[in-house]
């Protein structure tokens, strides 16, 4: 996933990659050098980044991270605690295989939208965002 944010123009100086497995770790600072690796536990961002991301400055969030797997409760944390970090209306992406949304109900103030279904990734994917607006903004087909 970080190669493809940095071969669509991301700086890989500006982003922060957080992620438990060490040797994963070892392998993204060996071909991300400017990039901020942190090794921890993802659903527990706000103490993984608090030393690292000032609250409502990230631009983006975008998580590859086995979700649907995951108690309803460690899934909105996580989705709270990442808007938490993000500007005001600044997307919380989220890949999932999953058929159904990644959060089965709606987070107060949190707008979803869903990509189609993706059929040519292997295994067919869709991507869903979240975000809390400070703008009327648009809705695609929303879920949770
Ligand atoms: C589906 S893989 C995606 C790997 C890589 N980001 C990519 O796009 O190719 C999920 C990654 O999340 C990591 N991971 C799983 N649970 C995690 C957690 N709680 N905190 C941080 N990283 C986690 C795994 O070690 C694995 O590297």
């Amino acid at each position: 996933m970080t190669e493809a944010l940095v071969a669509r123009g991301v700086d890989p100086a500006r982003l922060v990659l957080v992620e438990f497995n060490p040797m994963f770790c070892r392998l993204l600072r060996t071909r991300y050098p400017t990039a901020t690796i942190v090794q921890g536990d993802a659903y527990g961002l706000r103490r993984a980044l608090s030393d690292v991301v000032p609250q409502h400055t990230a631009a983006a969030v975008v998580s590859s991270l086995p979700i649907v797997t995951k108690p309803i409760r460690a899934r909105l944390r996580l989705v709270n605690e990442a808007l938490s970090f993000l500007s005001s209306g600044a997307p919380f992406v989220q890949f999932t295989y999953a058929v159904g949304p990644p959060l089965q109900r709606a987070l107060s103030g949190v707008l979803a939208e869903a990509s189609e279904r993706i059929w040519l990734n292997l295994p067919p994917a869709r991507v869903w965002i979240y975000r809390r607006p400070d703008f009327p903004g648009h809705l695609g087909r929303c879920g949770a």
